[in-house]
């Protein structure tokens, strides 16, 4: 895996940055998958909200959190308070991990290594340069793998916000749990399991100045 390094073009805007990542062959994961799927929102959003990898309808469509998670993402963002418009939405990894035991069978949902989320970094690297969002959202282990320090723990360290060194000065971040985790919850405790997430997107938002 040479990871996307070489398939960042240097200081490219996010219109280039979209352009260049079809062709990027940082890690296997581009073959199996219809499709990159890169980002979506505002070029200029001062948060930035980092899932996981596409899902299966992302991979067909192109674009993030547009199945199921995606949806209740959107429900939570806004009732955090958050204007979505304002935000910009990407993942760690940008190809869909997926096993499938025959053609044309479902495929299912594989979590991406940190290998994946290693050789995929350049481009989410690149984005937060350009976007320079005032807060960071990480949505799930992998996004947290991907930009927090290594001994975060969704469980211990979740709704917290903190300030980290970046190659654009210092920088809030905050992990939480992913949108599919709430929907995976136990029917009696998703209600919980929910307010819980919108709650840390609200203290994500009070980082916004
Ligand atoms: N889950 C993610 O992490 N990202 C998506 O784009 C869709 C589902
Ligand atoms: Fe490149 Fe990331 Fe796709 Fe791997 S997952 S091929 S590093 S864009």
């Amino acid at each position: 895996r040479p990871g996307a390094a070489q398939w960042v073009p240097p200081g490219a805007d996010l219109e280039q940055l979209r352009r260049a990542a079809p062709d990027c062959r940082g890690c296997e994961l581009w073959e199996p998958a219809t499709q990159v799927v890169f980002s979506a929102g505002a070029p200029d959003a001062r948060m930035v909200l980092v899932g996981e990898q596409p899902g299966d309808q992302e991979d067909r469509r192109g674009v993030p959190f547009v199945g199921p998670a995606g949806r209740l993402l959107q429900k939570a963002v806004a009732e955090a308070g958050i204007d979505l418009a304002t935000t910009y939405v990407t993942n760690a990894v940008k190809h869909f991990r997926f096993t499938q035991e025959a053609p044309g069978k479902r495929r299912i949902h594989a979590s991406p290594d940190v290998a994946h989320v290693t050789a995929c970094r350049p481009w989410l690297a690149a984005e937060l340069v350009q976007v320079d969002p005032e807060v960071v959202v990480c949505l799930g282990a992998t996004a947290a793998k991907a930009l927090l320090p290594k001994d975060f723990r969704v469980t211990k360290h979740r709704g917290q916000l903190f300030t980290l060194p970046t190659s654009l000065g210092e920088k809030r971040f905050l992990g939480t749990i992913h949108p599919s985790a709430v929907l995976r919850t136990p029917e009696a405790e998703r209600d919980a399991a929910y307010a819980a997430l919108v709650a840390d997107l609200r203290t994500a938002a009070t980082a916004l100045g």
